[in-house]
């Protein structure tokens, strides 16, 4: 047996498609997309859905409301991670919490879930500027809020790690750790070189995490760790809209992207940025898991 994982992230409901983006937005495609997502599911008898963050573009109340809506829609648990617009209103971090309570089916980071075949952490990120970390970022320039995490979080995962170090575990959150593509500087340098020491020394000392899922890019990559694998996703509301489905088994785990063409008229594939869609090797690889 092995446990199915489908891992989505910035979905960005309600984005108007003029912001940040690396493919073309499909503008209110969601509603379009989301069946298409619990058909895949379905049919690859997927047991967990990640959501690595910036499920909406705004994190307004009828944004948050509705999002959680759709994602209760596949049918199945999510663990999500808030991401920098999921909180880009100062109220929008205590928002989630109170809404998602309501739902069953959905747990916000920070949270951990033990499987037989492995155990999954999501983690939310916070930003700080120069009056210290908080869990808001402000959504306009100069965008001086950075990502980071805090030193409780990190005694959080360490004590879990430790406790739950006989099978390999899988952590997801927001920002990217590593350049993007892992041999280039693009989308990297502006994060603060604290952010990936912080996690990377975190997880060297746990050899049994073996996937790092991230998103905020919106580039799908891979960046090799040793043995421990960072993944970057692009956004599911970017054409072609990618999922990724991670199968955990005793001795390896399996990781394929999927698209969930076609795109309307008028989303259209923007060529100079094809390298954000990843290679044949950051879409579909096996990493084996097995020490022995
Ligand atoms: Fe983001």
């Amino acid at each position: 047996m092995a446990l199915r994982i489908a891992y989505i992230t910035d979905s960005h409901l309600g984005a108007p498609g003029t912001g940040y983006h690396q493919q073309s937005c499909w503008v209110d495609g969601l509603t379009e997309l989301m069946p298409r997502l619990k058909k895949l599911l379905d049919d690859q008898q997927v047991d967990l859905v990640i959501h690595g963050g910036d499920m909406v573009d705004d994190g307004v109340e009828p944004m948050i409301r509705q999002s959680l809506d759709q994602l209760t829609t596949l049918d199945r648990p999510v663990l999500a991670c808030l991401g920098n617009h999921d909180i880009c209103q100062p109220d929008s971090y205590d928002l989630w919490q109170k809404i998602a309570a309501e739902y069953d089916a959905i747990t916000l980071a920070d949270a951990h879930r033990a499987f037989d075949e492995c155990d999954v952490y999501v983690l939310n990120n916070y930003w700080a500027d120069q009056n210290g970390p908080v869990m808001y970022w402000h959504p306009k320039p100069p965008y001086t809020h950075q990502p980071c995490i805090l030193d409780a979080q990190v005694k959080w995962l360490d004590d879990h790690l430790t406790k739950h170090n006989d099978r390999p575990a899988i952590v997801a959150i927001h920002t990217q750790m590593d350049r993007v593509p892992a041999s280039d500087p693009r989308l990297h340098d502006y994060i603060p070189k604290e952010y990936p020491a912080t996690m990377n020394a975190l997880f060297d000392r746990h050899p049994h995490v073996k996937l790092v899922l991230a998103g905020h890019c919106h580039v799908t990559a891979l960046a090799p760790h040793g043995s421990r694998m960072h993944l970057t996703t692009a956004a599911m509301c970017e054409i072609p809209f990618h999922v990724r489905i991670i199968e955990v088994f005793d001795t390896a785990i399996g990781v394929k992207t999927h698209e969930l063409g076609p795109a309307p008229e008028g989303v259209d594939f923007i060529d100079a940025n094809a390298w954000a869609v990843g290679g044949d090797e950051d879409q579909h690889f096996v990493l084996p898991v097995c020490e022995c």
